[in-house]
Order: structure tokens, then sequence, then C-alpha cells
């Protein structure tokens, strides 16, 4: 605990609030489909004590139980790795994810990863709607309308009637009781223990055996391809997780994004800039899971963009004296560049292979294979 500045604790608290209301809904259809939505009935397997390299190892451990733990649901069908799978970089494999009552999430679901990036994020989810506690506490969380109608409060009394709780509150909190405020702050601690160190993509400039296609293809990424201009840092997102572009998959956007938040019109069709770890792993790709694979995305940076009003100007033909020259105190981003084409970038076939192959080799075996994250449920 004491290793959870205040800050980090709203925040904490803001993600499991949302996370919790998600999943506490009356629904008693058993789902089948690509999801495992078998009642729970065991107990978890914690015979092996992992460490998670940093905070409290007896929070992480009651987070990684909780996250998995269908009991948490009011159906006792749906946990939180129902949808954030492991193998699939703690997003899904599906365009959306079945969630209660068989309904399907509206968006593609965020492959989980917690860094500099994302647990230093200011904001959640594809428009980050998640910034501030109060506005957070009333969302329909993941637009599955039912949260509301449900009382967060009853769950401590559900999960005090399960014997294995007691005493996993009591080794991370040092007392055994079990309260709201406590799930959100283990349930966020094992998302916090997610992170990713082991891949050979160490990082932007700091690259580990990567083989000839794969250098290459990181010069194109940095490079002609103009991906780092986004996707920056240790885990190719932006340093604090507040940025949002529309990368010009639509004219007219169907989901409006940042703009359901803001209501800025330069918003429209802007989401938020996801991480490109275990990339390989997490399609299919974007808010919608339109694409299904990475050939698709760079065929749309290469030559997919569809021009509209807000298409970020990092995606634009655009000389760069231009940029450089504007007026003292206008930011690239507030500036009209609408009149310039969107890029093409004119990658070659083996252009787009090598680049394909450094998105690969960002990818994490630690963090998809390890047992510490792994379902403790599941025999
Ligand atoms: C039915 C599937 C489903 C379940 C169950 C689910 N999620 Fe999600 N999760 C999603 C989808 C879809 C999104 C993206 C939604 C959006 O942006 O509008 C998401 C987004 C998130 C995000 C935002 C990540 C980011 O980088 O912005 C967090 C954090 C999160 N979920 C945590 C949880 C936790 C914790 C639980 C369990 C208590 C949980 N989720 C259960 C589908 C699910
Ligand atoms: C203007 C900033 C920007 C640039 C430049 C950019 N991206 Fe993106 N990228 C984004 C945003 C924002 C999204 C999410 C968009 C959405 O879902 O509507 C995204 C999504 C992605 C995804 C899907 C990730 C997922 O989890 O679904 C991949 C893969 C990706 N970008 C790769 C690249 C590559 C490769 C390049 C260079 C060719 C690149 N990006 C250039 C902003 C950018």
């Amino acid at each position: 605990m004491a290793l959870i500045s205040p800050q980090k604790a709203i925040i904490t608290s803001i993600i499991g609030a949302l996370a919790l209301a998600l999943i506490i809904t009356p629904a008693c259809k058993k789902e089948v489909g690509e999801n495992d939505f078998s009642n729970s009935t065991s107990t978890p397997n914690l015979s092996q004590n992992y460490s998670y390299g940093f905070g409290n190892d007896n929070l992480t451990i009651l987070g990684r139980v909780l996250f998995y733990d269908k009991n948490l649901s009011l159906n006792n069908g749906i946990s939180c790795g129902s949808c954030h799978k492991q193998e699939f970089g703690f997003g899904d494999n599906q365009q959306f994810s079945r969630g209660l009552m068989g309904k399907l999430s509206s968006r593609n679901t965020s492959a989980l990863l917690s860094t500099s990036s994302f647990f230093g994020a200011s904001v959640f989810f594809w428009d980050g709607r998640a910034a501030d506690l109060e506005s957070a506490a009333i969302m329909p969380v993941l637009n599955q309308d039912e949260m509301h109608a449900i009382d967060v409060q009853l769950l401590p009394e559900k999960l005090s009637k399960l014997d294995y709780y007691p005493q996993l509150f009591q080794a991370a909190f040092l007392t055994p009781e079990i309260t709201v405020p406590r799930i959100r702050i283990a349930l966020s601690a094992f998302m916090r223990a997610i992170t990713s160190s082991n891949s050979r993509v160490v990082g932007l400039f700091v690259s580990g055996q990567l083989t000839y296609d794969e250098l290459q293809g990181e010069n194109i990424f940095q490079g002609k391809a103009k991906c780092y201009s986004c996707h920056k840092g240790q885990d190719f997102s932006t340093y604090d997780g507040s940025e949002f572009w529309n990368i010009g998959l639509e004219y007219d956007y169907v989901d409006k994004g940042r703009y359901l938040i803001t209501g800025e019109e330069k918003t429209k069709g802007a989401f938020k800039l996801p991480h490109l770890r275990n990339v390989a792993q997490s399609a299919p790709y974007m808010h919608d899971g339109r694409f299904n694979t990475l050939r698709e995305v760079i065929d749309h940076y290469d030559h997919g963009i569809i021009n509209n009003p807000q298409l970020s100007y990092r995606l634009r033909d655009i000389p760069q004296s231009v940029i450089s020259n504007l007026p003292v105190g206008v930011l690239p981003e507030d500036a009209d560049f609408s009149m310039y084409p969107p890029q093409s970038l004119n990658l070659t076939e083996v252009e787009k292979r090598q680049l394909e192959a450094y998105l690969r080799a960002m990818s994490d075996p630690v963090l998809l294979n390890h047992p510490k994250y792994a379902d403790p449920f599941r025999r």
C-alpha cells in the first residue's frame, strides 16, 4: 500500500470502479462463443508464489484473482479476463467482445498494458472518457447500459462468502475486510503489473538482437513511414497517454470517438493513441477492430487514408517548410492544413514486409505466456 501515491490511488480507483461497474450486471444467459462463459465454482490455484518486480506482491496476487474471478459478475459468468486475454496481449482476438446478456461491445477490447504510457495515462478507453471520477461513476462503461442499475456496494458481501478471499485481503491489506475501494486498488495493482520488458524491441531507439529485416523495418518506422511521430516512447504510445488522433479511417465517422467527450469539432473521429506492444497478437485492429491483419494496417497508412476535415496533419503531405514557418504560438494541430492531401508513403513490397517484421518483434513472450499473469482458476 505504501507504494501507491494518492494520485495513483485515485486513478486506480477510477479504473476499478469503471471496470467493476461493467461486469456487475444482472445477466443469466450463458453464452456460447469465443469467450469462456462457463460458470466458475473453483478456487484459485495460488500454490506458486510469484514476484511482480515492484509494489506489493500480495496486493497484485489479490488483483489477479479478482481480475479472473467470474464471481465478480452477477451471473458468475464473466470476468475481466474473459475479454482481456493474456494470449492476445490482454486484448481480445474478436472484433467485438461478447459481454453481458450476450451483447457485443461496441468497440474493440483495449490491450491492457501498464507502462509509463498507460498508467501514467491521464485518460482511459478509446475516447478517453475516464478522465474524472464524477463522470466515470455514472458512465455506462464500455457501452453496456445495464450497469447503473447495479449496486456495487453489494459486492464485498458476495465476495466475503468465498472462502479464499479473507485470506487474500488479509495478506494484501493486513486486515481481512473486503471493501469496494480495496477491490479497485487490487484490480489496478494487477493491471499495473502487466508490463512489458522482455521483447527484442526494447524501446524506440534501443533495439537488441533484431534481424536484418526487422532493423530495416525499424528504420522505416522511424523514417519513411513516420510512425514514430505518434507511436513513441517505450511502448510506442504517447508519453502521457493523452493523445487522440483522427487517422482517416472514414470520412464521417460512425463512432465519433473523442468528440463524444469533448464536443469539439476538431476531435471528431479522434481516438486514443494505442500502444503497439504485442500488436502481432492483438488483432483485429483499431477502435472498431476493422483491420484483421498488420498488412491491412500498413496498407491503410501507405495509401488508404481517407481525407476528412479532422485528419491529423501528421498524416498529410505537408512540406516541412510550411510547418516550420507557422506563426509563433500556433501549434500544427491547431492550424488548418485541410488543403493538403493525405500522405502516400509509397512503400515497396519489401519495405512493407520489413515494417511488419519490426512490429512483430515488439511482442513480449513473457507477458504473453508467464503463469504469473495467467488465470489462477484454470486447472
Ligand atoms: C465484455 C468484455 C470486457 C470485459 C468483461 C472487461 N472489459 Fe475492459 N475493455 C473492454 C472494451 C471493449 C474496452 C474498450 C472500450 C472503449 O474504449 O470504449 C475496454 C477497455 C478497458 C480499459 C481501458 C484501457 C485503456 O488503455 O484505455 C481498462 C483499464 C479495462 N478495460 C479494464 C477492465 C477490467 C479491470 C475489467 C474487469 C473488472 C474489464 N476491463 C472487463 C472489454 C471488456
Ligand atoms: C497521427 C498519429 C499516428 C501516426 C503517424 C501513426 N499512427 Fe498508428 N494509430 C494512431 C491512432 C490514433 C490509432 C487508433 C485509431 C483508431 O482506432 O481509430 C492507431 C492505431 C494503430 C494500430 C492498431 C493498434 C491496435 O491496438 O488496434 C497499429 C498497428 C498502428 N497504429 C501502427 C502504425 C504504423 C505502422 C504507423 C506508421 C506507418 C502508424 N501507426 C502511424 C495514430 C497514429
